[in-house]
This record gives C-alpha cells, structure tokens and sequence, in this order.
C-alpha cells in the first residue's frame, strides 16, 4: 500500500510526449505573442530585443572590465582579448553578496557592487585605470540600446527596493559617481544567456542560441530584425533574450503544475511569477523535493512519520546535494549519509524513495527544457525554410554542469521533439563574462567607428 502512494505522487511528475509536444507548441505561441506589437505588452514570454546584432569576428581586441550579477557568484573580470588568434586572457575574483544587500536598497547594492569593483582594481594594480565595462545583469531589462537596460522586475533571490523600472547602467555609474575614485566607461549590458552565447559563439560560428540551467532558467536566440516588430528595421538579426522562465505565469501550463510547485510559488519571493522557471531551474528544484519528502513523510511513508525541523527549513536542497544523491555511482549508503549531512535521519528505504524523488523531479525538469528548446529550434528552421537546421546551443548553469543526467535527457527529448534539428549542446567553459567583454570590444568598435 505504501509502495502505490508513491508511486502515485512519483507519477504527478512523470510527461508524456503529448504533454511535452503541447508546452513546445504554447511555448512557440508565447515566442510569437512576444515578438509582435500588438501583444508583446500582455506577453508572459517577454522576448527582449539585446541590440547585440552579431557574433565577434575575431578582430576584436583590447582590455575590458566585466561584472557578473545574478548567478551563484558575483564576479569583477579583467578580460584581456587579442586579436586575431581568438586567444582571451581572464582574471577574476569572486565576491559575495550578502543577503540582506540582495534584498536592501539599491543603492546599498550599487555601493557593494562598486566597492568590489575598486577592491578588484586593487587587487590587480589597476587603480585609477579608466577601461571600458560590460555589465552582465542577469535579471529581465528592457532594452533600447546596448547601453540602457531597465529592470522590469527582480527574479530569484534578488529583491533591492528602488531599482524595478530604473536603468541600471545609470544606477552603477551614479555608484561610481558617488565613491568619486575612478572612471568607467559602460558600454554595454547583457543577460547572462547572452554573454553565454557569445563566449561560445567566438569559438563556434553556429552558435546561434544561449541557454542558462541555473540559479533561474533561461534562453536567448538570434531571431531574423524582420520578426522583431519592436525594433526598426529588416535587415539581419538580433539576439533576443525571451524570459522564457516567466512561461505558464498566464496560467497556460497550470495542468501539469501540480501541488508542490504551487506550495514552491507560493513561499517564493515573486509568488505567480516565473512559474515555467520554478518548474525547471535549481534555485527551485530542491524545494520541490522538500515539499513532497514533507508531504510523504505526513503520510507516514517516509522518516518514520517524522517531520524534522530541517526538513522544515527552506532552501536545504541545493542542486550540488540533488546532483550527488542522483549520481549513479553512489551507494544508497553514501545518499543516506547525505540525508544525514542535511540533518535528515533516513533508513535505507527512506534512501530510496529520496533518490526517487530528486530523479522525477530533475528529469521533468530536463523535459521541460527540451520542450521549449525544441520549441526555438523548430521556430529556426521553419523560418528559414530549412529541411534540416544544424545549430549549437552555449549553455551554462550549475544545474546543467552538476547534475549528472540533465543533459542526457534534455538532448534526448529535443531530438524527439524536433526530430529535423541536429542540436549540438556546447558547454561555456568561461562563463558569461567573458561574452560580455567581446560584447563590449564589438559594441567599442563600432562606437568608434561613427566617430
Ligand atoms: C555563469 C554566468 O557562468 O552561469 C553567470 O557567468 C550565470 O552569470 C550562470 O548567471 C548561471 O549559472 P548559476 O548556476 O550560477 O546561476
Ligand atoms: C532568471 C532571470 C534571467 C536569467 C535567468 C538565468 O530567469 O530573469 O534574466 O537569464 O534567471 O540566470
């Protein structure tokens, strides 16, 4: 009897291929929702224009500054790129941000970010050094130049006050104007999903898509101007960064959200919000799992019918302690002194239905990127009228990189889903700062150039 209910919660997470076919096909209806003018103001899948219209050449070069806000680690880069031989040199520290200055005021978090960009400067022996900065802010901006970036709303674990609707280019440089120690020229800000696909894109030409499996879930893809009827022109293409982590906030997927994503929402700091990212990135995958181990454990099918208060306590579930207990390699032994690192006295069997859990939840997960991948491919192909595309995806994240069955199912559903696409998946070995600063060198250029 035990056996049956969890199976029977085991299967909420379990998608068929129809199911999987129809959040690919809302999530093209979304893309075009997104892209069109009389409905990109109600779309939940933003499709934000970047003004980044092509790929580095390779003539880039020069010194560059780089920050990285938004993933796990705020990062200062000095990105040294010499033409040429698409060689880059990369310096780099990491800073923490603290809590309470995720969720102060913004100008608290400008100040910190600023203080860390002069201990950087320090640290390297670059005081008073006046270098152009590419600014990767992980957070959805709307954009109307490469240069401007307002914030339409925090998402993951930021939540400064004083900052949604604000340009934040204009916020770090009255920061910088404030410590009044040392000039920096920003040129550009991008999304992480952009950088990642840059930094891939210098070494592989046919990347034209960037994926994030983080912290949050993101994509962005090169689309033809004359799909974008935002922006003027028709001639050529610009990256799009879609938000598509803000898909199902309409309610669109609410047949497949079951009980616990909505528990999950519901104690999240943006409740109805990034619904489609909630499902599928490791900020939240980890609480899934908490919700139902409570609620199995209610049941008394799991820690003899004891809820601890560890398992009570949000955010215990990292993606690295889902990534380890699902390795195959690791005896029910080691998962089980796992639980007990989390505070979680289990039995073997309760072993075993932990590693259950954490398995559903992280391959629908992968689905669920496969289907909307799928989904921007097939919209690729279509739109250039191709009977087979071939394209490489830059993809980044600490969900993708650790866990150890992700990408084997995300690649498995998107050749299913889009049979006529050869996807290649490149993992960015550099991050997101790194595409920033080519950015920047690109963006430098042509600034330049007009002169
Ligand atoms: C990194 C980028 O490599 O990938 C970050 O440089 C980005 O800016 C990140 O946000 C996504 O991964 P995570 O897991 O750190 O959110
Ligand atoms: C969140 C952000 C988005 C970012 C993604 C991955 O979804 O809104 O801008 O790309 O996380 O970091």
């Amino acid at each position: 009897a035990q056996r049956k209910q969890i199976d029977e919660v085991l299967a909420l997470f379990r998608l068929t291929r129809e199911q999987l076919m129809d959040v690919q096909s809302k999530m093209r209806t979304e893309f075009e929702y997104g892209l069109k003018k009389d409905t990109h103001l109600m779309a939940t899948v933003k499709m934000l224009p970047t003004y980044v219209c092509g790929m580095p050449d390779g003539t880039e070069k020069g010194k560059f500054l780089a920050l990285d806000l938004g993933g796990t680690n705020f990062r200062v880069l000095l990105v040294k790129i010499r033409s040429g031989r698409r060689s880059v040199r990369m310096y780099n520290k990491i800073f923490a941000i603290p809590l309470e200055i995720m969720q102060g005021t913004g100008e608290e978090l400008f100040d910190h970010i600023v203080q860390c960009i002069a201990d950087f400067l320090d640290y390297m022996g670059l005081k008073g050094a006046q270098l152009p900065l590419g600014f990767t802010f992980s957070f959805p901006c709307r954009q109307t130049s490469i240069d401007k970036g307002t914030l339409i709303e925090w998402t993951k674990g930021f939540k400064a006050t004083d900052c949604e609707g604000e340009d934040m280019v204009d916020m770090l440089r009255e920061a910088i104007k404030r410590r009044n120690e040392f000039d920096l020229d920003i040129v550009a800000v991008v999304n992480d999903t952009v950088g990642t696909m840059m930094t891939c894109g210098y070494e592989d030409p046919n990347c034209e898509i960037g994926l994030i499996a983080g912290t949050g879930s993101n994509m962005c893809y090169m689309e033809e101007m004359r799909n974008i009827e935002l922006v003027e022109g028709d001639e050529g293409k610009m990256c799009i960064n879609t938000e598509w982590g803000a898909f199902g906030d309409n309610g669109c997927i609410d047949d497949i959200r079951t009980r616990y994503d909505k528990k999950v929402d519901e104690g999240s700091l943006n409740p109805g919000k990034q619904r489609y990212e909630k499902m599928t990135s490791g900020m939240y995958l980890g609480e899934i799992v908490r919700q139902i181990l409570i609620d199995l454990t209610k049941q008394g099918l799991l820690f003899r019918g004891q809820i601890s208060e560890r398992l009570r306590t949000r955010g215990i579930f990292e993606t690295k302690f889902l990534s380890q207990i699902e390795s195959d390699r690791l005896a029910l032994l080691q998962v089980r002194r796992i639980l007990q690192q989390l505070g979680l006295d289990s039995t073997c069997e309760d072993s075993i239905v932990v590693k259950e859990v954490c398995g559903a939840v992280s391959r629908r997960a992968a689905q669920l990127y496969g289907a909307g991948l799928a989904a921007v491919v097939e919209k690729r192909r279509q739109d250039q009228g191709l009977e087979y595309l071939k394209i490489t995806v830059g993809v980044d994240g600490t969900l993708y990189k650790l866990h150890p069955h992700f990408s084997r199912i995300l690649q498995e559903t998107v050749k299913e889903l889009a049979p006529r696409c050869d996807v290649t998946l490149m993992l960015s070995e550099d991050g997101s700062g790194k595409g920033a600063a080519l950015i920047t060198a690109v963006a430098k250029r042509l600034q330049q150039a007009q002169k």
